[in-house]
């Protein structure tokens, strides 16, 4: 099976990414650590560069030419964000540095107004740190209890045992979309209508599924979803917390500052109306005028073709890297997509990263802050391969030679 057997044209859209047009210690780059962060197309990076050549200045303040254009493309970046994930109005997109700082917020500003003492917080056992973190300082405070919903051995959420953990001192779920390190696809819609059967917001952690994944946040129902710009072609530090209007306007403020309020005097401060009051200080405008730019460019995909292009690359890689002797697959879920992570027998994952390496091939190895899901498969670490549509079947097989390589080497 060749990539030109597929109606999608990879070497084409591999034209879009200068940066894989590299050597990495002599050999062609293999970029195949998109669940870190993704590679950036050239319209992102040029739209970044417009931004500071032709109009930077600061947003919602001046009354001068330059502050009105920048005002413009940032607010014009919500809209795009909007569509994108079919929120039904753009004051319920607030911009964040990425999903750490979205949960924290939620976590920081609805946690600290509606948990309390005895209080309970289900979460999933294949979070990322992000999102068990925020929840365990929260509990900490408030004397609330963290809940998690067990998985089995394929790295599937066990139905009744999360059901089960819905109870009548459950007051928020927070749980992964699309896992960073198993890849596997939540039956988020039916967790939420779980949640909802019993009046429990739900947030979801879409750090991964927004890169691979047409998110509708109106049909999920999610009370919360959470991305980073980084993950999905767009720039570093900037990113999304949607939220429904309804809980946003009773959250408190997250964090103080210019731009969230309405009126200030020393005795008492009015906030800015949504999405302005979560977002205090100066923002990172030219960052969200590049995810704007990751917008358009994904929405100039063909979406579903590239979607099925990444589901092959990701099948290839199981066949392949699974044929290699001693390799244990860490996530088998039947719902699976564009991650895979794998043990090598007797071999620690850092040897098989730096022998990668030198073959020129970037993948991640390490605990891909799940340190408690690598506990529960009994693993320190795991290597993780991490497909876009930019790569190609002929990468994967890369990896696979790789690792006969690194046998060698150390068995
Ligand atoms: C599932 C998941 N959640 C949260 C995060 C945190 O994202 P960020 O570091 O962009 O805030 C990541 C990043 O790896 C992730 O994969």
């Amino acid at each position: 099976m060749g990539a030109e057997h597929t109606a999608f044209d990879v070497r084409a859209i591999r034209e879009d990414f200068p940066i894989l047009a590299q050597t990495v210690h002599g050999k062609p780059l293999v970029y195949l650590d998109n669940a870190a962060t993704t590679q950036k197309p050239r319209s992102v990076i040029e739209a970044i560069d417009h931004f500071y050549a032709h109009d930077n200045s600061n947003i919602h303040r001046g009354l001068h030419a330059l502050s009105e254009r920048a005002t413009r493309s940032y607010e014009d970046a919500r809209s795009k964000v909007q569509r994108f994930i079919n929120a039904a109005e753009s004051a319920e997109i607030v911009f964040t540095r990425g999903t750490t700082e979205g949960i924290n917020l939620v976590a920081g500003s609805y946690g600290r107004s509606h948990i309390g003492p005895g209080d309970e917080i289900v979460i999933s056992a294949m979070e990322h740190h992000s999102n068990i973190v925020p929840w365990q300082i929260l509990c900490e405070e408030k004397g609330a209890r963290l809940r998690v919903a067990p998985i089995n051995d394929a790295g599937e959420i066990v139905w009744k045992e999360y059901e089960e953990l819905l109870g009548p001192r459950t007051r928020f779920v927070s749980v992964v979309h699309l896992s960073n390190a198993l890849g596997t696809v939540n039956p988020v819609r039916r967790m939420i209508e779980a949640a909802h059967a019993r009046n429990i917001p739900v947030l979801l952690d879409g750090a991964q599924a927004m890169a691979h994944m047409q998110v509708d946040v109106q049909d999920l129902d999610c009370d919360f979803y959470a991305f980073s710009s980084h993950k999905m072609y767009g720039p570093t530090g900037t990113g999304v917390l949607y939220g429904k209007r309804r809980l946003l306007e009773e959250m408190p403020p997250y964090q103080g500052g210019g731009d969230m309020i309405s009126s200030v005097t020393f005795e008492k401060t009015t906030y800015n109306r949504l999405p302005y009051k979560f977002e205090a200080g100066t923002p990172h405008i030219a960052g969200v005028v590049g995810l704007g730019a990751a917008i358009d460019y994904l929405n100039a995909l063909d979406r579903p073709a590239a979607a099925a292009y990444e589901h092959s690359l990701m099948v290839h890689a199981i066949e392949t890297l699974s044929s290699v002797p001693g390799v244990r697959l860490i996530g088998t879920a039947r719902e699976k997509s564009s991650v895979v992570s794998f043990a090598l027998e007797g071999i620690h994952p850092h040897n098989v990263g730096s022998v990668l390496d030198q073959e020129g091939i970037a993948v991640r190895a390490g605990h891909h802050c799940t340190q408690p899901l690598m506990r529960r498969f009994g693993v320190p670490a795991t290597t993780r391969v991490s497909p876009s549509f930019y790569n190609t079947l002929e990468e994967i097989e890369a990896v696979a030679k790789g690792l006969y390589k690194v046998i060698e080497m150390f068995r």
